[in-house]
């Protein structure tokens, strides 16, 4: 099987290659260019495709593949939101997917956009480096006590929730299916957990039903001085009302791995470039907004987790196997 990698930095070739000797019937050919509508003919003459969170998998970059003869798409993620299911299936092109690599990697990096949000570690850090001792600026609130709200407490929503609860926090949960596993979670309607939370944390998927989930209602409806943390997708936030909200000092502070328009930018370097727009400079122009650049995943377990499984998917599909990490619906 001859797969076609979209979009792959070092780090993906170091963990797929350390791997690779042991599924000998697949080769892989390293792009480092993403898939969009110039580059998906690229396909040609490959079996499958292989791409991640900020590839472009919609509608005519699929009749590219389809036309390419590409049979199979490997996502090397668990969100699925940018791939085109509907033309994918009519013809017939399966796409696979990692559900779980390691939710604790995400989890861990949400309550550290959490405490950095909070306590100003990120400045503080240069404040120390540049002999400025002074305290000014750096104020922070305690965790312990404070109630946790998580929406959604799938995988990286109950790892979450398990720090929260370490961290001595009353922890409070909105999800449709609440999770038996986490007895400590007590579950509220979204309203509830918009109104008692200190720090709301979004782990639900981004879907037709989720987007813009917090918007200027649901904002309103937050506790004052609240924190939120987002490294779920940016589409979960309206962009224009959090700065809005930011604007009438509803966020004690904020911590963004994901936001809205970062499918152009994310993984490359754009400082030497005049960016067509300013969202993100924007909302990192308040003191208050801690971002990254949706590294939520960027561990070394996730990687190796994240290979394993995807060569697990190609050998199955190879072998004719159940492919039980097919994207359905
Ligand atoms: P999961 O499928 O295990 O859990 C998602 C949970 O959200 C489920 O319990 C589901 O019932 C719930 N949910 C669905 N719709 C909801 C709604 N309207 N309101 C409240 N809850 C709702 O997924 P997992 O593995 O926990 O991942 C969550 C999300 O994290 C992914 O969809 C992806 O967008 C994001 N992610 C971000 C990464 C990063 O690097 N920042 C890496 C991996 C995932």
């Amino acid at each position: 099987m001859k797969i076609l990698f979209y979009g792959t930095k070092s780090y993906d070739e170091q963990f797929f290659e350390k791997l690779l000797p042991q599924y000998p019937d697949i080769t892989i050919k390293f792009l480092e260019a993403n898939i969009h509508e110039e580059t998906a003919t690229l396909a040609a003459g490959y079996d499958a495709i292989c791409a991640f969170v900020n590839a472009d998998l919609g509608k005519n970059v699929m009749e590219e593949l389809h036309t390419a003869g590409v049979k199979l798409i490997l996502m090397r993620c668990a969100g699925y939101n940018n791939v085109d299911l509907e033309t994918a299936h009519k013809y017939g092109i399966k796409v696979l997917r990692v559900p779980s690599y390691s939710p604790e990697a995400v989890a861990e990096h949400a309550m550290a956009l959490a405490l950095t949000a909070n306590r100003h570690t990120h400045k503080a850090y240069i404040k120390c480096r540049e002999n400025n001792f002074a305290l000014n600026g750096l104020m922070g609130v305690n965790l312990f006590q404070k109630t946790a709200g998580i929406v959604g407490t799938g995988k990286i929503g109950a790892a979450m929730a398990r720090i929260c609860h370490g961290f001595g926090m009353k922890v409070i949960g909105y999800d449709a299916y609440p999770n038996k596993s986490l007895d400590f979670v007590t579950y509220v309607s979204l309203d509830e957990l918009l109104a008692q939370s200190d720090l709301i944390s979004l782990h639900c998927p981004l879907t037709d039903e989720t987007r813009h989930l917090i918007n200027s209602d649901t904002i309103n409806k937050m506790k004052d001085g609240v924190i939120l943390v987002n490294t779920s997708r940016g589409g979960l936030i309206k962009t224009d009302a959090l700065i809005e909200g930011i604007r009438k000092n509803k966020f004690f502070a904020i911590g963004l791995d994901v936001y809205e328009e970062e499918t152009d930018y994310v993984y490359e370097d754009m400082s030497e470039r005049i960016l067509p727009t300013s969202t993100i400079q924007r909302l990192l122009s308040f003191p208050n907004v801690t971002m990254t650049s949706h590294q939520g995943f960027f561990t070394h377990e996730a990687l190796s987790s994240i290979a394993e499984t995807t060569l697990n998917n190609a050998q199955a599909f190879l072998n004719g196997e159940e492919l039980k990490n097919e994207v359905l619906s």
